[in-house]
C-alpha cells in the first residue's frame, strides 16, 4: 500500500471537475429521505454509518427522515493512508455502541467502489441478529465491483473516477467540500 504525500492547496483548484452538486446532492437527500420514511412508516430505523466519508450524508439524511431514527456509528479501514486502490481487507476500529439485535438496520455509506468493504459489514452485523439489514450509497461506483451488493437506496451511479468531497477524501483532505469532484489525476499519479 502506498503512502502517497497530498500537497493541498486551493481545495477547489485541485478539483478538475464537479460531478454532483450541492444542490444536486440536497435534492437527492431530500427524495432518499422520504422514499425511507415511507417504507419503513410505522416503524423506526437505526441508521448505521461508517465513519469518515458517510458523516455529512449521514447528518444530512437523518434530518431528512420523517419516521423515528436511532444512529450508530461505525469506522472501518479498506485504505491505507492516502492511497486510492482498495486492499480487500477491512479492519474494524470503531465498533456499534449498541446491539442492533431486533432493529431494522440500515447502514449509510458514501460510495460503493469494489463492494468489499460492505460486504464484509453486511456478514458482520447480519451475525448480530437485526430484524433487518438495507443499505443506501450516496454514491455507487459499478465499474469496479469485485464483491456483489444489492443497494437498497442508491443516490448518484458514478463512472470510475477517484472523486473527493461531501465527506470523501484524499489523504483524508478534501472532506468539507460542499459538493462532489473529480481530483485532478496528476495529484494522485505522480508518484
Ligand atoms: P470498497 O470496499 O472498494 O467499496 O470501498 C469503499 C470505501 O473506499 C469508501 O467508503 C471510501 O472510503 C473509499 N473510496 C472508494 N472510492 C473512492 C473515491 O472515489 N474517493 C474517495 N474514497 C473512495
Ligand atoms: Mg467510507
Amino acid at each position: 500500500m502506498t503512502q502517497a504525500t497530498v500537497k493541498v492547496g486551493d481545495l477547489s483548484a485541485d478539483v478538475a471537475t464537479i460531478l454532483v452538486s450541492q444542490e444536486q446532492i440536497a435534492a437527492k437527500v431530500r427524495d432518499l429521505g422520504q422514499r425511507i420514511s415511507s417504507d419503513y412508516a410505522g416503524r423506526a430505523v437505526t441508521l448505521v454509518s461508517v465513519l469518515k466519508g458517510s458523516l455529512p450524508f449521514m447528518a444530512d439524511l437523518m434530518r431528512a427522515i420523517e419516521i423515528p431514527v436511532q444512529i450508530d456509528l461505525m469506522e472501518v479501514s479498506s485504505y491505507g493512508g492516502a492511497s486510492t486502490e482498495t486492499t480487500g481487507l477491512v479492519r474494524i476500529l470503531k465498533d456499534l455502541s449498541s446491539s442492533i439485535a431486533g432493529k431494522d438496520v440500515l447502514i449509510v455509506e458514501d460510495i460503493i467502489d469494489t463492494g468489499l468493504t460492505l460486504n464484509y459489514l453486511l456478514r458482520y452485523l447480519h451475525d448480530r441478529h437485526p430484524a433487518s439489514v438495507r443499505v443506501c450509497c450516496l454514491l455507487d461506483k459499478p465499474a469496479r465491483r469485485l464483491a456483489e451488493i444489492v443497494i437498497d437506496y442508491r443516490g448518484f451511479t458514478i463512472p470510475d473516477r477517484f472523486v473527493v468531497g461531501y465527506g470523501l477524501d484524499y489523504g483524508e483532505y478534501y472532506r468539507n467540500l460542499p459538493y462532489i469532484g473529480v481530483l485532478r489525476p496528476e495529484l494522485y499519479q505522480s508518484k
